[in-house]
């Protein structure tokens, strides 16, 4: 019951997957993100021709969720009933769709346990919305993830030129712009920093000083 939970939220495309997976590297820790979890219940739900809407379904989907995670060359990979989805996870369809199922209160308490399995020793980092408000609200150390929204569709706007895939930065900026405000009006687990978490704007910050950053938070706590 020791076991470490670091915990990191912020809006859509504010780092926090980049920073969550260099903190665990560091600290040899396990890493959960929380949001594939969503975005693989909205895919099997595409797979089972199951409603955005049909929350009993769903949860039910969420609740029998066969998702692994591992780790390949390019990175850390997803396999949905043992279908390699790891590309199809992180598109902009399967992020929306993830958006409008997890406002739903059944499918977010499906996936509590899951979440909660992933602490394991030595500690975990965890990475999403309400990881320090809801999941771990005991957790030492919450990290508040933010970055401006000119930003944040840059950075988006970057990743997807990088793969050839043409956008546009003011659809993207619109776009990140309604998931942030779904996530913050939902009536369950709303997007917003746990009153005991270190806000930390990365606007102007490269990856390094924004993992050193929460480092040397977790050093100080010790
Ligand atoms: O973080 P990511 O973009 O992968 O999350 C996709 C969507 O899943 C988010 O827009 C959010 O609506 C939802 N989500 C959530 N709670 C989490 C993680 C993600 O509601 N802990």
């Amino acid at each position: 019951e020791d076991i470490p939970v670091i915990c990191i939220d912020g809006p859509t495309a504010s780092g926090k997957g980049t920073l969550a997976a260099a903190v665990a590297d560091a600290l040899g820790y396990v890493l959960l993100d929380s949001g594939a979890l969503y975005r693989a219940t909205g895919l099997a739900a595409q797979w089972d021709g199951v409603a955005d809407t049909d929350e009993p379904a769903l949860a039910r989907l969420a609740g029998l969720l066969d998702l692994r995670f591992g780790h390949g060359p390019e990175g850390s990979r997803a396999w949905l009933r043992g279908r390699e989805v790891s590309e199809q996870l992180r598109t902009e369809e399967a992020g929306l769709r993830a958006s409008r199922i997890s406002a739903l209160p059944a499918v977010r308490h499906a996936l509590q346990d899951l979440q909660l399995a992933f602490r394991r020793a030595p500690g975990l980092v965890a990475d999403g919305r309400d990881m320090g408000t809801v999941i771990f609200p005991a957790a030492p150390l919450k990290v508040y993830l933010t970055a401006s929204a000119a930003t944040r569709a840059t950075r988006r706007h970057k990743q997807l030129i990088s793969k050839g895939i043409p956008a546009s930065i003011d659809d993207l900026r619109a776009d990140l712009e309604a998931r942030d405000a779904r996530d913050k009006n939902r009536a369950v687990a709303p997007l917003k920093p746990a009153e005991d978490a270190y806000l930390l704007d990365n606007s102007d910050l490269s990856v390094e000083d924004s993992v050193q950053q929460v480092l040397s938070w977790w050093q100080g706590r010790r």
